[in-house]
């Protein structure tokens, strides 16, 4: 059944061979989009055992590692042969910003940092971080200004949301000014903060940011579900590069489309789930090479629900493999989903790992109090409104 719905096709004219950034050349323009608590090392190379593209570390806080936090500096962690070490920073002080980035450059020799100011979630935008800075336009450039210096050549891309909701959206002004401060690229999770995950991604936002900042690549990113739909998005945007997030919780193969797909290639099958078990296998091999078993174990319960959910052969074992506390008893239980089973086509297009509205985006209150007297007026050049 899969194999008749595999389709051949070149990469149509006009869709790019590679997305650049800076010095880095990304085939196929597609970034596994960075996801706390997901993109660790072992995940990445799992989802880089099916093919090339940008793989983004999980978020780290640029003050914890400028304090030299064991915990935070034992998440910057590569697998052998990275061929792009990349991290995710979230910072909020532009000193801190630069000793952490300086830190990832001389001590952990990173290709890649992308800076988190999309992030909607009170933890982050309480601080002033995340989908809050983008309004702070004193500390905005300053942070860019400050990355763009201690990277001393290594490219720096950020990350945003449209705004932070329907009335007060940032986008274009950002990304003017990001391109301004030497920023190599911009993707763009195209939603509001205070949407978080729910309603449509709106690709015609990601369209005008395309056609607004000519000379600064942007990363289109939200709702991309399949191969095809991420050429979509290239096609209908014209993004320099997709970025996907939920779509590969579960589904690390999704590369090996990916790659099919942008290079001409007959698309491999969706697994059965024999095979999804046996990539589940590998994850779980990974994962304790890299973590203590019994946190292994534990960090992966989430994954199992994703790689097996709509799977009716497999709903005897998941009560025991998500209580499984050893290494051998899931890799036993993942031995057992022996049938061939189709993918379940259906739960390819149902949001996974976060959906949904949030009550609302919290600011802290000096930004609460200028958001409300409109003291916001920016000139994206200098970056000195408010
Ligand atoms: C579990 C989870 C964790 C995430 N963590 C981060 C993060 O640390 N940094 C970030 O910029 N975005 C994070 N995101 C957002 C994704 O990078 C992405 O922007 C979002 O999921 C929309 O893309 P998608 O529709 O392809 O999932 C996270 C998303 C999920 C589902």
């Amino acid at each position: 059944m899969h194999t008749k719905m595999a389709i051949n096709v070149s990469p149509p004219p006009g869709i790019p061979e590679h997305l650049a950034i800076g010095p880095l050349r990304i085939t196929p323009p597609v970034v596994l989009a960075p996801m706390a608590g997901i993109t660790d090392v072992a995940f990445r190379q799992l989802v880089c055992e099916f093919g090339g593209g940008l793989f983004i570390g999980e978020m780290i806080s640029a003050e914890l590692l400028a304090a030299g936090d064991p915990v935070t500096r034992s998440m910057v962690r590569f697998f052998p042969g990275e061929a792009i070490r990349s991290v995710q920073l979230y910072a909020t002080q532009p000193q801190a910003l630069r000793h952490a980035i300086t830190i990832l450059r001389n001590e952990f020799g990173v290709h890649h940092i992308d800076l988190n100011f999309g992030c909607p979630v009170p933890k982050i935008t309480r601080k002033g971080g995340g989908a809050a800075l983008p309004l702070h336009r004193e500390q905005f450039p300053r942070l860019l200004e400050a990355a763009v210096s201690a990277a001393a050549g290594i490219p720096i891309t950020i990350k945003i949301r449209m705004g932070l909701d329907a009335e007060f959206q940032y986008y274009l002004d950002i990304a003017q000014m990001a391109h301004t401060f030497g920023i190599h690229a911009l993707t763009l999770h195209a939603r509001t903060a205070d949407q978080f995950y729910a309603g449509e991604a709106r690709w015609d936002a990601i369209r005008r940011v395309v056609q607004a900042v000519p000379g600064l690549p942007i990363i289109g990113n939200g709702d991309v579900w399949t191969a095809e739909h991420a050429l979509s998005m290239l096609q209908q945007t014209g993004c320099a590069g997709v970025g996907i997030g939920r779509a590969v919780l579960g589904r690390p193969f999704l590369f090996a489309r990916f790659n099919a797909l942008f290079s001409g290639r007959v698309l491999p099958p969706y697994p059965v789930l024999c095979e999804v078990a046996a990539i589940a296998r590998r994850h779980l091999e990974l994962m304790v090479q890299y973590y203590p078993e019994a946190v292994a174990v534990r960090r992966l319960r989430k994954h199992w629900k994703w790689y097996f959910q709509g799977f009716q052969d497999a709903r005897q074992w998941m009560p025991q493999l998500l209580q499984a506390e050893r290494a051998t008893e899931v890799e036993d239980l993942l031995r057992k989903m022996n049938s061939r089973e189709p993918y379940p086509l259906t739960e390819i297009w149902m949001p996974r790992g976060k959906r949904g509205k949030q009550p609302k985006v919290v600011l802290p209150e000096s930004l609460r109090r200028r958001l409300a007297t409109g003291r916001f007026d920016i000139d994206p050049i200098t970056g000195s409104g408010g």
